[in-house]
């Protein structure tokens, strides 16, 4: 299996962890925590730098931070299969367009589209470059992938692909190598400005240092603290708790 298809977002999320439904909470204790969670996420939903372009959602277990972030991913999915060229970044363009010029290719197979500043190629880029990972069976993944040769090809995808989703990060006790690999995609994607959605039970401190103090880089990114309670035995009984 492709590395790829190993980081797929789960696929019946889709209907489910969407900004819309999305339960404001309003009135609940922590509510005020969770819309600026919101906020943050549909920033980044909408590909804007506003929060920087690392997204940390922080909590106790059941606030909604994989549903915030999987309704990021969702979102980026879809702009993809509605406008391919559109999640292009202005250098990954001009780079595609220079190396078609370099190789003669001169503008046939580009046209303009309506506001003659965004360009696309039929059929071009195939694949939207979103990638959810929950760490834990990631670190499986790279471990195991040492001896089927996938560990460079997941490695590469996590490090370089358009926008990676870490689901619960910090929530196993880690060897010091499962640590480094985590340290190293972290790295990769604060330096080159790679769009990434962290998700974490644990508070900033007990996080390994070099991650968290890439984390809460307030140039780079942002970190949503959520303070709300479990919203898991609220779901189904409309707001009595069953137990
Ligand atoms: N505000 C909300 N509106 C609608 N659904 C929500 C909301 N918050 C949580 N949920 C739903 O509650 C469930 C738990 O949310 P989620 O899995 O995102 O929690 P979590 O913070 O990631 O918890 P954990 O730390 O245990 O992984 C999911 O089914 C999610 O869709
Ligand atoms: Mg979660």
């Amino acid at each position: 299996m492709a590395a790829g298809d190993l980081l797929a977002l789960p696929t019946q999320t889709r209907e489910t962890c969407r900004l819309e439904p999305w339960d404001s909470r309003r009135g609940q204790p922590g509510w005020e925590s969770l819309a600026v969670a919101c906020w943050a996420a549909r920033r980044m939903a909408l590909g804007y730098r506003t929060v920087g372009h690392m997204l940390t959602l922080a909590g106790e277990t059941g606030v909604g931070k994989t549903h915030l972030a999987l309704a990021i991913a969702w979102e980026w999915v879809e702009r993809f299969e509605r406008e391919p060229w559109s999640i292009l970044t202005n250098d990954e363009l001009l780079k595609v367009l220079e190396s078609g010029i370099r190789r003669h290719e001169g503008w046939e197979g580009w046209r303009v589209i309506s506001d003659e500043r965004n360009w696309r190629r039929p059929g071009w880029p195939k694949d939207h470059g979103v990638r959810f990972a929950r760490v834990g069976e990631l670190l499986d993944m790279l471990q195991k992938g040492y001896e089927d040769g996938l560990y460079y090809e997941l490695l590469d995808e996590c490090q370089n692909c358009r926008l990676l989703v870490l689901d619960d990060l910090g929530h196993q006790r880690e060897t010091p190598w499962r640590l480094e690999i985590v340290d190293r995609i972290v790295d990769a994607r604060y330096i080159s400005g790679r769009w990434t959605v962290v998700t974490t039970n644990l508070p900033g401190d007990q996080l390994p240092p070099r991650i968290a103090s890439r984390l809460r880089d307030r140039s780079t990114g942002f970190v949503a603290a959520i303070e709300a309670g479990d919203y898991r035995p609220l779901k189904s009984s409309n707001g009595r708790r069953p137990w």
